[in-house]
């Protein structure tokens, strides 16, 4: 019954979850967040000085009322977890050097956990979690792939964007039409009134060198040049900008290509599970299109709880666990953070020689 308490920390959110896991159960002990949004919204996006100062602030909280509200004490733990790749190098150190530091002090394992691998590891909390071998559309503010995960868990990349991510594109679509970071939640909920058939938009492909299009890869900047150009005419009209309708047409665009690459994978490679994770995983139009999609293709969908979609120390811990399970050494205290680490090379953070 292995328990463990996991820091995230490597973006804008405060965040400290203790689970404990149960044969194949996952129970989630206890999770809080401190969003540090509403400071970095004033700016326009993250500031990553300000960020690694509240991670400072929130954190001892954080873990004590974790131990809490599991009923639990530091001496109950079978390990210690944190982020440590990839992510903002300041705001990773508050976590890691907290993590090390609660591990020395209470002699436990120190896990450290690739954050993407944590955002992976989310499904596993769904009610739905699914089986190996199947493809995951990962898709944040810094990264929009997909991976094939095979029953050894060995992964392949297979798409990939070009240029900026889903969750990237959100925010700055949000941000030239005069809306709030994070844009996600702002375009959402703006979108449900709109009329998404009203601007048509480009699907953005990557051309291959000899012809043709990269079939699984993406590219969402000319979209986002796309909403510019329809934004500038529209400013040049005396009526308001039609805000509702360019958000819908602009969410619609971005549900049908991440759903149509994925199944069409899917189809392609004769997986029969997609799994999708990640911040922009918590869009209601892109959830609901990408099951109902999936049920006429016959490939079984599962998504990542609402809950766990955006960064949150939940997953870290399932990372965590999972990794635990896997029986691999703890890592090196000396281990330090990175703000890039492919995911490939998550299993070198085990073990007594640090990559970094
Ligand atoms: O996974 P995440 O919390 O952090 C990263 O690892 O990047 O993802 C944050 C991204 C932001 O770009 C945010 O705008 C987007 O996820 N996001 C959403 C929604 N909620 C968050 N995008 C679309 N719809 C949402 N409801
Ligand atoms: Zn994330």
């Amino acid at each position: 019954m292995p328990t463990v308490l996991a820091l995230e920390t490597s973006c804008d959110e405060s965040a400290a979850a203790v689970l404990r896991q149960e044969g194949d159960q996952l129970t989630v002990l206890s999770h809080g967040i401190a969003s540090q949004v509403e400071e970095h919204a004033q700016w326009g996006g993250v500031v990553p000085e300000i960020a690694s100062r509240r991670h400072v602030e929130a954190l001892p909280n954080l873990v004590e009322h974790a131990l809490k509200d599991a009923g639990l004490v530091a001496a109950d733990l079978d390990a210690i977890a944190a982020t440590v790749a990839p992510g903002l190098v300041g705001a990773l150190m508050v976590g890691s050097i907290t993590a090390r530091t609660l591990a020395a002090l209470h002699q436990k394992p120190f896990l450290a956990v690739h954050h993407l691998e944590a955002h992976l590891a989310s499904v596993f909390l769904s009610d739905h979690p699914p089986h190996a071998p199947y493809l995951v559309l990962l898709v944040s503010g810094g990264h929009t792939e997909l991976i094939r995960v095979d029953e050894v868990g060995e992964m392949e990349r297979l798409g990939r964007s070009h240029d900026d991510a889903a969750g990237e594109a959100f925010d700055k679509v949000a941000r030239l039409m005069g809306l709030d970071y994070p844009g996600g939640p702002a375009i959402q909920a703006i979108a449900v009134e709109g009329d998404a058939k009203r601007f048509r938009l480009p699907k953005g492909r990557v051309s291959k060198p000899g012809g043709g299009f990269y079939p699984y890869d993406f590219s969402f900047s000319g979209l986002k040049t796309a909403v510019l150009r329809h934004v500038e005419a529209l400013r040049r009209e005396p009526e308001e900008l039609p805000l509702a309708d360019l958000a819908a047409s602009f969410e619609q665009i971005v549900a049908d290509v991440l759903v149509e690459r994925s199944l069409r994978c899917c189809s392609e490679l004769g997986l029969e599970h997609l799994v999708m994770v990640g911040g922009v995983a918590a869009n209601h139009r892109l959830r609901s299109q990408m099951r109902a999609a999936g049920k006429t293709k016959g490939v079984s969908v599962h998504i990542a709880p609402l809950a766990y979609c955006t960064d949150n120390a939940a997953m870290v811990a399932v990372a965590a666990l999972r990794r635990l399970s896997s029986g691999v050494e703890p890592s090196s205290l000396e281990l330090g953070v990175a703000a890039r680490w492919p995911l490939e090379q998550a299993l070198s953070l085990y073990g007594p020689s640090p990559p970094f």
